[in-house]
């Protein structure tokens, strides 16, 4: 008898795809049963294909890399999949695995904004799974579904933001995010662009930002999201020369204003589903707050409860808005490849895998 699902990754071969594989080789419920990757990848063993990118994720898998298009080959390697691919390749090929019976766990962009796919943070909106069925039903897919997860750069300010907005009403958000090379996949940026600099802008990045948390912030009406009225939400996105954690600087204005003790009594006491649960990649502590006055560092915090927590601090009063704080998270860990296993695993103990 079987005793883990198999999975699938698609792009495996990218920044991503190659988090994933190394994250799942230990996995206590799902284990790697099928990689797929572009025409250049495809027909070589996954390490062979890595080789030749100049990458190494020091996972030595013989498994074959596929052509994408191969999707029977998926249908009967694995249960599921999850998707790393780049955002044309995911708009194209995401639906067909849906529709030939796969659930989907997507890190693109892709279907973000189709309102009947949920764009799922475990720990802030787990009810949006109840979407599936009518997905499935609207679309005329059996098994199949798309769940995704958001921006990478959200995770960092939206995990503070969600339990004030919950117990304060929050109307206006600025965010200033300072995102990390790897954000931008292999081999992203050219070093003489990025060294000694700071780029201020990262495309369809701010658009993202200001309308994705108004998806997980809302709520299912009639088969379809709605989105979260009455926040206002202004963003603007730098790419700078860190190599991986996304950080976020925010200032905040209330219905109500809470005091700043109230604040720290929230972060400290949030935890969310996938705690509840018992979910093998959960934090024990989602947003885990540092007193110092120069915390949190993308060098010293991107690895806070393996890259899952969300590391806040400089929590102080804003004379412009009502409160401001800065905030980060992993990108590739909690913002992509930690992240969507997370998903996974509460998709499979809802019983939708
Ligand atoms: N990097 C992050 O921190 C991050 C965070 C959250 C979400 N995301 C999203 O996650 C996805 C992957 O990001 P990444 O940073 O890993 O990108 P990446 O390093 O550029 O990897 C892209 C992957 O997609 C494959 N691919 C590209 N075009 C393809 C095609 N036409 N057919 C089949 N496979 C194709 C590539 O295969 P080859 O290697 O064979 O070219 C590679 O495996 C993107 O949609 C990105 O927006 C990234």
């Amino acid at each position: 008898m079987r005793t883990k699902l198999r999975v699938g990754v698609l792009g495996a071969t990218g920044m991503v795809g190659q988090h994933y594989v190394r994250l799942l080789q230990n996995h206590p419920w799902f284990e790697v049963s099928y990689l797929a990757a572009s025409r250049e990848s495809a027909g070589k063993s996954y390490a062979e294909a890595l080789a030749e990118k100049g990458c190494s994720s020091g996972v030595m898998l013989t498994l074959p890399v596929h052509r994408i298009d191969e999707i029977a080959a998926a249908s009967s390697e694995c249960d599921f999949v999850f998707s790393a691919l780049g955002p044309e390749a995911a708009l194209e090929y995401e639906r067909q695995y849906a529709a030939a019976g796969l659930p989907v766990v997507s890190n693109a962009s892709a279907h973000r904004n189709d309102p009947d796919v949920p764009v799922l943070i475990g720990e802030i909106n787990p009810e949006h799974l109840a979407i599936i069925p009518e997905q499935q039903k609207k679309r005329g897919w059996k098994k199949g579904f798309i769940v995704v997860k958001p921006n990478c750069s959200l995770q960092s300010y939206l995990f503070p933001l969600y339990p004030l907005h919950r117990a304060f009403g929050i109307k206006k958000i600025l965010v200033t995010t300072m995102q990390a090379l790897s954000g931008a996949g292999y081999p992203g940026v050219s070093s003489l662009d990025i060294l000694d600099n700071v780029i201020p802008y990262i495309g369809g990045e701010e658009e993202k930002s200001e309308t994705e948390p108004l998806k997980i912030l809302g709520q299912i009406e009639n088969g379809r999201f709605v989105h979260a009225s009455g926040i206002s939400i202004s963003a603007h996105c730098n790419r700078v020369p860190v190599a991986d954690g996304h950080t976020a600087c925010v200032s905040v204005e209330f219905a109500s204003k809470p005091t700043g003790e109230e604040i720290l009594r929230i972060w400290r006491e949030f935890r969310g589903a996938p705690q509840e649960l018992g979910l093998p990649s959960a934090p024990l502590q989602p947003i885990v707050y540092r007193e110092e006055k120069d915390r949190p560092q993308p060098k010293l915090d991107r690895h806070t409860e393996n890259g899952m927590a969300v590391t806040v601090g400089r929590l102080r009063d804003c004379p412009v808005l009502d409160i401001r704080f800065v905030a980060l998270s992993h990108n590739a860990l909690r913002g992509a490849a930690s992240g969507g296993i997370l998903n996974a695993e509460l998709l499979f103990r809802k019983n939708y895998l």
